[in-house]
């Protein structure tokens, strides 16, 4: 499939697991890719020598999205090193284990600030190009549930899937935004397969996924000129499940 040719992508926390799953899916769809990292230098750099052995365009760019300075200074020094940005896909993430009634202030801050402002600058920094695009922000299926392990994390998604449709509105008519919400997909780091079969039960397919169901419903959603504000659940159905607050 060469659908994306022509076009350049950044994919934020680009280097490792799902979003070096999506770099490498723009890429092999035809387009140049940008792979953003932040701690994970030889990884990023790896995966772009890989992209450039199979025949593709790929580059590094470093930032920490946690200081929001250099978060809304990214896109500016993405264009500056590779041109102008076609698609913007937000990887990029926090995942931690905090639960409401521990939850510490800073990591109410911390969530937000990498989870869903970062996106949100960068989106707004994408726009400023006035040319046409697509974003695509990656959520979680919880957003539709109570994620009672990880309420700073879950605040964060549920705020960035709100922004999705502001911005789909924002943004129109040149930009489209969309996400995808993955539910059991690829386990934490430091668990295995046992625990995402351990959980498979949790949705209706009774059953987990893998790095490419997101990376097809990201290739969906970038050939489709006609939808916007749209969060594409890659969950077995998870999101169809009415337990929330119970
Ligand atoms: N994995 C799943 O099954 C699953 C399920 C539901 C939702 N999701 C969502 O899908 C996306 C990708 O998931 P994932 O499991 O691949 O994510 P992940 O491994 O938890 O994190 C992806 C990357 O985020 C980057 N990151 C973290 N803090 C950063 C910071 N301060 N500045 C810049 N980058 C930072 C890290 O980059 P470096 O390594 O370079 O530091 C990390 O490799 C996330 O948004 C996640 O919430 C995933």
């Amino acid at each position: 499939m060469q659908g994306l040719n022509g076009r350049t992508a950044l994919v934020t926390g680009g280097a490792k697991r799902l979003g070096a799953a999506l770099a490498g899916g723009v890429a092999a769809a035809g387009a140049r890719v940008l792979i953003h990292y932040h701690h994970s230098h030889d990884e990023a750099e790896e995966l772009a020598s890989l992209i450039i052995d199979e025949g593709g365009d790929a580059s590094v760019i470093e930032a920490d999205l946690a200081d929001l300075v250099v978060a809304d200074a990214l896109i500016g020094r993405a264009i500056a090193q590779v041109g102008p940005i076609d698609i913007l896909i937000n990887s990029a993430s926090i995942f931690q284990e905090v639960s409401f009634l521990e939850m510490p202030p800073d990591s109410i801050h911390e969530n937000m600030n990498i989870n869903t402002i970062a996106p949100m600058l960068l989106a707004r920094r994408f726009a400023e190009q006035h040319q046409k695009g697509s974003i695509i922000n990656l959520l979680d299926t919880l957003v539709m549930d109570y994620d009672k392990l990880h309420v700073p994390y879950h605040l964060s998604k549920r705020m960035l899937h709100t922004l999705t449709r502001i911005m789909a509105v924002e943004f129109a008519p040149y930009i489209r935004v969309n996400a995808i919400a993955p539910g059991l997909v690829l386990p934490p780091p430091g668990k295995d397969i046992d625990y995402l079969e351990g959980l498979a039960h949790s949705n209706p397919l009774q059953a987990y996924g893998n790095a490419a169901d997101v990376v097809n419903a990201a290739l969906y959603l970038l050939g489709s000129s006609f939808v916007t504000g749209q969060t594409m659940f890659v969950d077995g159905g998870r999101h169809l499940r009415g337990s929330m607050y119970e």
